[in-house]
């Protein structure tokens, strides 16, 4: 199983493909946002790598990265990545201080839209 270190949250166990926005909310318990309900669209989903970050990348998170200026290096759409290894990240995109009034739609098991993968 690969292991999902949330800095300042802890360290857990998540099942091999789960989405790491899914894992952040049912595994980590935290606040994480997804207003988009995990489509690639909002970009509050939003993460920084400290370790592991994916080289792979789908077509619908680098096109929304680039569109909403997203340029941070290690900033990435939890929505749109797979735990298939292990990964530290760091919460940058919480409920708490936001101001929203809940931490977004309800996000689908697989990764949507269908995930075309690239390179960043
Ligand atoms: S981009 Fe909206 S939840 Fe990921």
């Amino acid at each position: 199983m690969p292991k999902l270190t949330v800095q300042g949250v802890g360290e857990f166990d998540v099942r091999a493909g789960k989405r790491l926005v899914k894992a952040l909310i049912e595994d980590a318990g935290t606040d994480q946002l997804h207003a988009c309900g995990g489509q690639a669209r909002c970009t509050t989903c939003r993460v920084k790598f400290v370790d592991g970050e994916p080289k792979n990348i789908t077509e619908a998170e680098k096109e929304t990265l680039k569109v909403r200026e997203v340029k941070e290096p290690g900033v990435r759409l939890s929505c749109q990545i797979a735990c298939d290894h292990d990964m530290t990240v760091e919460l940058i995109s919480r409920l708490e201080g936001s101001g929203r009034k809940d931490q977004g739609s309800p996000v689908a098991d697989e990764i949507e839209p269908a995930p075309e993968w690239t390179t960043r």
